[in-house]
């Protein structure tokens, strides 16, 4: 894929052709294990500066698409972005990722929180990725995203990251209403933001839903699924075309929940074998995943056996190629370029391996 005019490999793949390699692109390719990124860390050390200044988010954003060309770029930003314009202020701090000043705890709270209205609130992202479609033309595809209802309402409710979602389990089965209505009210605002990021150049919008795998089966049903089914209906209702991916970390005992959905992309982490996943979901769902980003912490033979290995298994259409979660801080940048040049030419390395 070289000339101007073609449809991008990742948009492809999102549409189930058979294709000679899959696309491959990195969850967090922008971020802290390039020095590029650091080295604008130190002269904008907010992060919300970093992702709300059109500037400098387009150019974070550009980093890993100059250094790697991947064939996905994701928007540079955070899943808390749109919480304060529904009047939940946040910050994200160093090391911590999220914190929520006043976490809502209460029905008054949920009462008080307004729908959505990207263009007074949220101008930036359109500004981020207009820039971002402009750059990359036909050569890459570029991604929104956004939470799924269930992990923006575990910030919201409990103040920050947690290892237990104790407190918003503890709402979850005690005051179900007050969740549910949460998660309605997210769930409507999740919807209108993802519209929004369509109109403003986003060509795939992948839902993360991180922290659904904490819950049972059963509670993914009663708090997760039926919150990313509204999302994904009402995306749906105005946007049919544009492909959206869902991802849910240590999601292997409810990958066919995940696809009841609605979405048409299943993200898979490494708690699944590749093969058996495609299996599970059947040859008609499309995937992305799934290597383990530690994986990127050996050598580079070791790498090249992961992708190859995994591209084989995920067949050759309906599979973009990825890591399982996001590329962690300290993977040596060196090795992140030997992933996208490895899958790049999976291709060739593929019939010589076989
Ligand atoms: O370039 C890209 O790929 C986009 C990067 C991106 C960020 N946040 C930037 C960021 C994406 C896709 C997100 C989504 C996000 N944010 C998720 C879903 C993805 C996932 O990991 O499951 C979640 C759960 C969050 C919440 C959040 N924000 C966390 C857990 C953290 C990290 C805390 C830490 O320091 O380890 C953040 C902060 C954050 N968002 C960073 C980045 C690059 C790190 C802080 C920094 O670079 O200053």
């Amino acid at each position: 894929m070289t000339g101007s005019t073609q449809v991008p490999y990742l948009l492809r793949a999102a549409r189930g052709e058979v294709l000679d390699r899959p696309p491959v692109w990195m969850m967090r390719q922008a971020g802290r294990y390039m020095k590029a990124y650091r080295d604008l860390r130190d002269k904008y050390p907010s992060f919300r500066d970093r992702s709300e200044r059109p500037d400098v988010a387009i150019e974070i954003s550009l980093q890993p698409w100059k250094a790697f060309q991947p064939d996905g770029v994701i928007l540079f930003s955070d899943i808390v972005t749109p919480l304060p314009a529904l009047g939940i202020e946040m910050d994200i701090a160093e090391g911590k990722g999220p914190i929520i000043e006043s976490p809502i705890r209460t029905q008054e709270q949920v009462d008080q929180l307004h729908p959505l209205e990207p263009q007074e609130s949220l101008p930036f992202i359109q500004e981020i990725l207009k820039a971002l479609r402009q750059e990359v033309g036909n050569q890459s595809t570029v991604l929104g995203f956004v939470g799924a209802p269930w992990t923006l309402a575990a910030y919201a409710v409990e103040g920050k990251g947690s290892k237990t979602y104790s407190v918003i389990k503890g709402m979850a089965f005690s005051e179900p209403a007050i969740l549910h209505q949460l998660l309605g009210k997210l769930a409507d605002a999740i919807a209108v933001y993802v519209r929004y990021q369509i109109d403003s150049g986003a060509q795939v919008v992948q839902m993360f839903d991180s922290w659904a795998g904490q819950l049972s089966p059963q509670d993914y049903e009663t708090f997760a699924l039926p919150y990313q089914q509204r999302v994904v209906k009402q995306v749906k209702e105005t946007h049919p075309d544009t492909p959206l991916i869902l991802l849910v970390s240590g999601s292997a005992g409810v990958l066919e929940r995940m696809a009841h959905s609605g979405v048409d992309i299943v993200s898979l982490d490494w708690t699944v074998d590749m093969a058996e996943a495609r299996q599970r979901l059947g040859w008609d769902m499309k995937v992305q995943g799934n290597m383990d980003p530690g994986v990127l912490f050996g050598s580079q033979e070791f790498i090249r056996d992961r992708v190859l290995d995994t591209i084989r298994k995920a067949g050759n259409r309906g599979h973009i190629f990825n890591l399982g979660h996001g590329v962690l801080p300290g993977t040596p940048e060196d090795n992140v370029r030997f992933f996208f040049e490895t899958a790049k030419q999976a291709d060739k390395l593929l019939t010589v391996h076989a």
